[in-house]
């Protein structure tokens, strides 16, 4: 172990941290409406090669960067390119998830309020306008990202392995399970066929420029790329671990969670008689209502889904959050020299302070938002794939691939994956920016 820094147990435990930081509310809110406007299995395919084509040799650039230089951004640049204008680039991927991080608690404190509302008292049909209600009190908001905030805090304060791997180690399964059992229950709804066919049906005339460069937006956000979040993960990884197949699974399990919160969400919101939306809206009113009208049928079985459902946002929030906080922390333990508790209570103030304000001013939220997922995050993406294409020593990049040369299967592919880096990646990601930008 480098310098007493500490790494996760295996490579499992590895995977299974970098895909509870993609596995979140992008997850649940935004990819299931996707899917049905964009022309259903023909674009959960264009998704698929998306993930494998671009997000997984983006997540593989991040890896290699982390692994190698043992160190979180801004260390990471500094070792890998002394002296030069890349710390920059360490600099801004530190700040980017401490931004994303402040709404992102926001939401992941609604989640928490309506966790409790299920528990307390559950959902009424006539319950219209109850999430403006919510976010438009003061403190009700306030307090719910504090108590997110709190949570995200407490498990990365207790370290690499004692938190942030233990946690993410019961809560993906715990998270699968959840999103399966919502799936059963909403599967066996009436009229819940009608969502299943809006999901499945294989239309390949809804493809257009504007699908595909959402496809590719949702495939870059989905995998938490261009923030260090998956560098920092990566640099407590174990040098002998099998970096490619550590990406591909990551990427399967985010994927895999997608689809199943498409069935799990899609056709219940069918079964109500609704039209699917996507965003806040989706989780926050839409489901509410389905919840509360399935209960004039079934009561008991109803409050306890929508229990279920709330906890499992609440979690997969938890499990993203818990990453980007552990990039600013990362920073100050290795490069400040801060103990992590003291650390942990820097970044804290930091993001609940940004937090409060996006709590309760929704011009503070979408600046943040729009800043961080148009424009943030596949800037970020592409000076990652330019540094590791142009910057680092091509040994260094085949090392890392690799394993020093010990993993034949990766070998076979290096050609083409440092083809792909060099010169289609950043390209195709320039057209991502470009078309937020637009
Ligand atoms: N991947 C997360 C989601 O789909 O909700 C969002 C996210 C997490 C973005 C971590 C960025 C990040 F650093």
């Amino acid at each position: 172990m480098a310098s007493g820094r500490e790494q996760f147990g295996s490579n499992m435990a590895a995977v299974m941290a970098m895909a509870g930081s993609a596995i979140g509310l992008g997850n649940i809110w935004r990819f299931p409406y996707m899917v049905g406007q964009g022309g259903g299995a023909a674009f959960v395919l264009v998704y698929l090669l998306c993930v494998v084509f671009l997000s997984v040799p983006i997540l593989l650039c991040e890896t290699i960067i982390g692994r190698r230089a043992q160190a979180g951004t801004i260390g990471a640049m500094e070792k890998l390119a002394p002296g030069t204008g890349w710390k920059w680039l360490g600099i801004l991927t530190v700040i980017s998830p401490l931004i994303i991080l402040s709404f992102y608690s926001v939401v992941g404190g609604w989640s928490i309020g309506f966790f409790f509302q299920s528990l307390s008292r559950g959902f009424c049909v006539g319950d219209t306008g109850n999430f403006a209600a919510f976010t438009s009190s003061l403190w009700m908001p306030l307090v719910c990202n504090t108590l997110f905030i709190f949570a995200t805090a407490g498990v990365v304060a207790a370290g690499v392995k004692s938190g942030i791997e233990r946690f993410n180690r019961i809560s993906l399964p715990l998270l699968f399970i959840f999103i399966v059992t919502i799936m059963v229950y909403s599967l066996s709804l009436e009229g819940s066929s009608e969502g299943v066919r809006y999901l499945l049906k294989p239309d390949f005339s809804r493809m257009s420029p504007r699908v595909l460069a959402d496809a590719m937006g949702q495939a870059f956000f989905s995998l938490s790329l261009g923030v260090g979040t998956i560098l920092t993960y990566s640099s407590y990884m174990k040098k002998e671990d099998n970096i490619v197949r550590s990406g591909m699974g990551t990427a399967m399990f985010d994927l895999a969670f997608a689809v199943l919160a498409g069935f799990a969400v899609i056709p219940a919101v069918f079964a109500a008689g609704i039209e699917p939306g996507a965003g806040p809206g989706l989780i926050f009113e839409t489901l509410p209502f389905v919840f509360a009208s399935m209960g004039e049928q079934l009561p008991f079985i109803s409050r306890l889904i929508s229990i279920i459902f709330f906890l499992t946002v609440v979690i997969a929030a938890l499990t993203s959050s818990i990453s980007m906080f552990e990039v600013g922390v990362a920073y100050l333990v290795e490069e400040r020299h801060l103990s992590r508790r003291r650390a942990v209570l820097y970044i804290l103030l930091g993001t609940w302070a940004l937090g409060s304000l996006c709590a309760v001013s929704p011009a503070v939220f979408d600046f943040c938002d729009i800043l961080t997922s148009n424009y943030l995050m596949t800037f970020g993406g592409l000076l990652f794939v330019l540094f590791v294409g142009w910057k680092m020593k091509r040994s260094d990049v085949w090392g890392e691939f690799t394993g020093e040369g010990g993993q034949r299967g990766n070998a076979r592919i290096f050609g083409f994956f440092y083809f792909f880096v060099r010169y289609a990646a950043p390209v195709v990601i320039l057209l991502i920016f470009l078309s937020n930008l637009l």
